[in-house]
């Protein structure tokens, strides 16, 4: 079984995950990772942190010489902010009231977090909410991309909407996907990626935040990943839960998702066809790659709805935690908009949950084996 678990906090000295279960024998590029890491630090609307980060990856056990043992993959992304918060958060000498936070956010985990850990502080929940651990799940999905593109499997995201400024042609191929990389905004369209940045700019002299709609594309999926036979072996049903994993996001949908709910079965459903060359296809695609818990080989679509930040410059209204007399909630730097971002942690979110599941079809102790053992369903 292919999994990770993440651990550190916001301003503590790293972010660290442990991914078990990759076959030995992969090539690993540390460049790569690298790469992952510092395009999830981008987008027009973040925050000053992401100045003062330069996200690269330190792999402490699970490789030798650039290639997977098949044992346990341990690695750490430096704070370098833990520089100037070393004072309360080195976990022995640390000072426990070091910026402490007493008025929680609305629409963060502070309030319920603190009650529910029995804590009369704010800061080790936020510490540990933050979004900042994605670095952590970047690095797990970088590290499985890379053992998925050995089979063919390749993956790009972008971001469809920013609050009321959206792409208008969503009808996009996956070749196009390379033009968001060069966009702040991560937006394949000149027109719609300067409405976005308008808006953002708004959003921020406002003091206010904005949310959107990021779209992951997965191509050269095989067919038969996931199963119909049990609700927790469903694809539609990992990828949902990982991708809802992500802070701020409170959507997602397979394909058509909600637009199919409008649309009679006909205009929905994708007709089967056959050719000797390339076996069973479709010429439609509105079930995003997914039936029945599957994917049924044609190409992956999955849509995530990012709810907009909820640190505040102008802040709403809260309850200081010691008094209960009504205060401005905690505004600590933060991001205006976070949605190029969060379009990188989807995207590599959705490759380590596809590389669970091909790893649960296909997978081998080693690459080898997978290799001799590969032969996808036509
Ligand atoms: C890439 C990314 C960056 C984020 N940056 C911030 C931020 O700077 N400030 C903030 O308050 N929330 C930020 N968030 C969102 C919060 O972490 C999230 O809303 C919070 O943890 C509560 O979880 P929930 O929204 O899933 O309920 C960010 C989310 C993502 C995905």
């Amino acid at each position: 079984m292919l999994r990770y678990l993440t651990a550190g906090e916001s301003h503590g000295k790293a972010l660290m995950g442990i991914i078990e279960g990759l076959p030995a024998g992969v090539f690993i590029d540390k460049q790569r990772i690298d790469h992952d890491l510092a395009r999830r630090q981008q987008g027009y609307g973040r925050g000053g942190r992401m100045k003062i980060e330069k996200d690269q990856i330190e792999v402490l056990s699970g490789i030798r010489g650039g290639v997977t043992t098949g044992s346990p993959v341990a690695y750490l992304i430096m704070n370098r902010d833990y520089e100037n918060w070393q004072e309360g958060m080195d976990p022995f000498q640390g000072d426990v009231n070091y910026k402490r936070v007493s008025h929680p956010r609305p629409g963060h985990a502070d309030l319920t977090g603190m009650l529910k850990y029995g804590l009369s502080d704010v800061r080790p929940i936020l510490e540990r909410s933050s979004a900042r651990e994605t670095a952590a799940r970047v690095a797990a999905g970088s590290i499985a991309r890379q053992l998925l593109n050995v089979f063919g499997v390749q993956a790009a995201s972008h971001v469809i909407q920013i609050g009321q400024a959206a792409l208008e042609n969503q009808s996009i191929s996956f070749d196009q996907l390379a033009e968001a990389e060069l966009s702040p905004v991560r937006c394949i369209s000149k027109t719609t990626e300067e409405a976005m940045i308008e808006v953002i700019d708004e959003a921020k002299a406002a003091g206010d935040s904005l949310g959107g709609i990021v779209e992951v594309r997965v191509k050269g999926l095989p067919r038969g990943l996931g199963s119909h036979v049990q609700w927790d072996r469903k694809l539609d049903t990992q990828l949902a839960a990982a991708l809802m994993s992500i802070q701020a996001i409170k959507g997602v949908e397979i394909g058509d998702g909600f637009l199919s709910a409008t649309k009679p079965g006909s205009q929905v459903h994708d007709e089967i066809y056959y050719s000797e060359k390339n076996g069973y296809y479709r010429m439609t695609n509105h079930a995003g790659g997914i039936e029945g818990g599957m994917s049924n080989g044609e190409e992956l679509v999955v849509r995530c709805a990012m709810k907009p930040i909820p640190t505040l410059m102008k802040p709403l209204n809260t309850v200081d935690i010691d008094t209960h007399e009504s205060y401005e909630a905690v505004k600590e730097r933060s991001d205006t908009c976070a949605v190029p971002a969060a379009a990188v942690v989807a995207e590599l979110v959705t490759v380590f949950t596809l590389a669970q599941a091909f790893m649960e079809v296909f997978g081998k102790d080693s690459l080898e084996e997978m290799r001799r053992c590969w032969k996808p369903l036509r």
